[in-house]
């Protein structure tokens, strides 16, 4: 187990042309945004995320499924970047070419200034109708509107033609965006470094985007606390947490200091 950051590490970053950043949940861990692997705490631990995040549970129990995703929203509203994402961000701007993918459905990147973000999975705050994809507005979090953990709450409808509207995040048995899939897997085919952040890499097919950089002969390089199928994969394996790992590895690149 690699629990030091290797020297070569900063060394390849800072040598790249191009380099790909693939997150998943565990850069906002630190944030305090629940992973979708651990457990879910307080009422929403009765629910499987696995379960509640496909059409046939939307179709079946629309409130249940739309309170889970406000809960959802309004945590991740209340959440600030960590330093993790702010590594990413100081990565982005001193590499000559870096690609942030992420299949995160926050805005936590954004908030910590990295820019032109592909979303494998969608977004929390981008939802839209069940019959025609039209997109909805809804109302900012504030104090008052949080929903409680376990509360159902009955979707709004859509202003153009009154159906449902749903999240506009990708659930299981879903097809991903077709440009933001093909811009992601043009960027691991071309880079030189790719860094995979806190994923389980099991969800199919953002788990092919790092065996997609090593199979070009990229170097990937992974942050993880576990083991993660990604391992064999990866040439180099850190563990550690995204927001402990990265800002070192940005000091050892760059001589840079992250915001802590
Ligand atoms: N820093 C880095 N990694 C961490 C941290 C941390 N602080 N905390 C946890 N992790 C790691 C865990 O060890 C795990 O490998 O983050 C990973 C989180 O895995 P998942 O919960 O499976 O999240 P993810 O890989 O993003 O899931 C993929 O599955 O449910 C769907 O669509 C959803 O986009 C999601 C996809």
């Amino acid at each position: 187990m690699d629990s030091a950051l290797p020297r070569e590490a900063g060394q390849l970053l800072r040598d790249a042309r191009r380099v790909v950043v693939f997150t998943g949940a565990g850069i906002s861990a630190e944030s305090g945004v629940p992973t979708f692997r651990d457990d879910l705490t307080g009422l929403w631990a009765r629910f499987d995320p696995q379960r509640l995040a496909t059409a046939e549970a939307f179709h079946a129990d629309p409130d249940l499924v739309w309170g889970w995703y406000e809960w959802r929203r309004a945590r991740v509203s209340r959440a600030e970047p960590n330093a993790g994402h702010r590594a990413i961000s100081i990565i982005q701007n001193r590499a000559p070419e870096c690609t942030v993918v992420t299949q995160n459905v926050d805005d936590l990147h954004e908030r910590a200034g990295s820019h032109k973000v592909i979303h494998l999975h969608g977004s929390l705050f981008a939802p839209r109708c069940v019959a025609a994809a039209h997109p909805a507005a809804f109302a900012p979090v504030s104090g008052n509107a949080t929903p409680d953990e376990g509360r159902p709450v009955p979707p709004p409808r859509c202003a153009s033609c009154a159906a449902l509207v749903r999240p506009g995040v990708v659930w299981f048995g879903e097809a991903l965006p077709e440009a933001a899939l093909t811009a992601a897997v043009e960027a691991a085919a071309e880079c030189d470094v790719l860094l995979t952040v806190g994923t389980s890499g099991v969800v199919y097919p953002a788990a092919e985007i790092p065996g997609i950089a090593a199979r070009v002969g990229a170097t990937v390089i992974q942050v993880n606390p576990e083991p993660t199928p990604l391992d064999r994969v990866a040439a180099i394996n850190v563990r550690g947490t995204a927001a402990h790992v990265l800002p070192a590895l940005v000091a050892s690149a760059w001589q840079e200091t992250v915001e802590t």
